[in-house]
């Protein structure tokens, strides 16, 4: 039984997301995504449990794959969850430095832990969580970069950002 963790703060979960949780589940046995507050990144729109339901809304079709919170260091998540491998997707190489070093130094800290690396689907490589967030805030439509699940939501958050 090979289990991977897939974590991330999905604030929220994007098609380019849901590209790699259904490869990964088709790779592995269970996959659990991890949603985390990561601290690096400003205030996020959704709450962490708000962003568990819509992933789990998300991934509802794909039998292996469960949705977790955690937090603290992602190789001790992965290994709660009795995982080796830690997915991640990488869009161009913007992403490559720092995901480099954060493999790299999970394998120092946790050498029973791997990070694997799929590359992003050509369609979804220009996509980001806080490109989606800019666009509805300006009132784009992003039917097109979130789940169908999400669309509404993302709506409804930002209508209710501008009437507080
Ligand atoms: O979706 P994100 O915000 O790019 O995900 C970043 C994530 C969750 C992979 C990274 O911030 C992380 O692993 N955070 C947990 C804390 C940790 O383990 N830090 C050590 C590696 S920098």
């Amino acid at each position: 039984m090979i289990t991977a963790v897939y974590p991330g703060s999905f604030d929220p979960v994007t098609l380019g997301h849901f590209d790699i949780i259904k490869r990964a589940s088709y790779l592995f046995d269970r996959v659990v995504i991890g949603v985390l507050n990561n601290s690096s990144k400003k205030q996020a729109l959704f709450s962490k449990e708000e962003r568990v339901i819509m992933l789990e809304e998300t991934v509802a079709e794909l039998p292996n794959v469960f949705v977790r919170s955690f937090d603290g260091l992602v190789v001790d998540f992965a290994r709660e969850q009795d995982a080796h491998i830690i997915v991640r997707g990488l869009r161009a190489m913007g992403d490559f430095d720092i995901e480099l070093q954060m493999a790299q130094s999970n394998h120092i800290v946790a050498p029973d832990v791997d990070t694997l690396f799929l590359s992003t689907s050509v369609e979804y490589s220009y996509l980001s969580s806080s490109m989606v967030k800019e666009y509805a805030y300006y009132g784009a439509n992003v039917k097109d970069f979130v789940p169908a699940n999400v669309l509404p939501k993302i709506e409804e958050k930002i209508h209710l950002m501008k009437v507080n």
